[in-house]
């Protein structure tokens, strides 16, 4: 039976009307870490999405669901991934460019990653982001095809490391995904913490050209995974 992942996604528009009105519906300290970003509107649009779709699942309103950020490295509750308290609802968020990306499950521990394209890109991408055995399948792309193919592949590394909770404390190179025209899928985990069992990654289609997205889920199934937007 496959696992049941939900993803919801949010455009952030440039022009702040709502935005205080989103806001009322994160905590104290979300507010003030909001306030703190140099684009508080991305924040506030994401920690609202996540508190509603949780909220949902959870059938409580929206500033009412207990977060508590736990580090899977040092055990802290400063940093780290977010997760519910009292329930087994895993969520994970992302936001990069102009959007904002949740993903729920009750099946597993989710890790969701969005990229915009043209800033994923850097000189020096294949020595710090790639294994060797990743470099052949963006051999010959340039150009946009290029900064597509690179930001997908961070983006499928990057949800496995939120969906373990490791971050990127583990090196990158260490997780070994799929090539960019291939279905996604990780191929190897060489870092040393040893992974709890097998991990199931899909690309996400936000139709939209100028970022890419991927989810991961630690689940012994594949995933289905449903994507919705406002
Ligand atoms: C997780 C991480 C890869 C996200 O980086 P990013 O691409 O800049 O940001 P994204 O928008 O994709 O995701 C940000 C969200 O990921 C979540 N997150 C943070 N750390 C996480 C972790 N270890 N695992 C899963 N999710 C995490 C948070 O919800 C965060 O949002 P917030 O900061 O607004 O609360 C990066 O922050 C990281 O590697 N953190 C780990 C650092 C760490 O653990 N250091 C060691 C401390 S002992």
């Amino acid at each position: 039976m496959a696992v049941e992942v939900e993803v919801q996604w949010r455009r952030v528009s440039d022009d702040p009307t709502g935005i205080e009105a989103l806001a009322a519906v994160l905590d104290e300290r979300e507010r003030e870490r909001a306030a703190r970003r140099s684009n508080p509107a991305r924040y506030v649009v994401a920690h609202a999405l996540l508190r509603t779709c949780a909220g949902d699942a959870l059938g409580v309103r929206p500033s009412s669901v207990e977060f508590v950020r736990t580090c899977a490295t040092c055990g802290s509750h400063r940093h780290g991934k977010p997760t519910l308290v009292g329930t087994d609802l895993s969520v994970s968020l992302s936001y990069a460019g102009s959007l904002a990306v949740v993903a729920l499950s009750w099946d597993g521990e989710v890790g969701v990653d969005v990229e915009e394209v043209d800033e994923t890109d850097f000189e020096g991408f294949n020595a710090v982001t790639l294994d060797e055995s990743e470099a052949p399948a963006l051999e010959g792309l340039s150009g946009p095809e290029l900064r597509c193919a690179r930001a997908l592949v961070w983006a499928r590394k990057e949800s496995v490391l939120k969906a373990t909770g490791h971050g990127l404390v583990v090196d990158p190179r260490q997780v070994v995904v799929s090539g960019p025209a291939e279905a996604a899928s990780l191929v190897a985990w060489h870092g040393e913490h040893p992974l709890a069992g097998p991990v199931q990654l899909a690309d996400l289609d936000l139709a939209d050209r100028t970022h890419v997205a991927a989810v991961a889920v630690l689940a012994d199934e594949p995933a289905a995974v449903r994507v919705v937007t406002a």
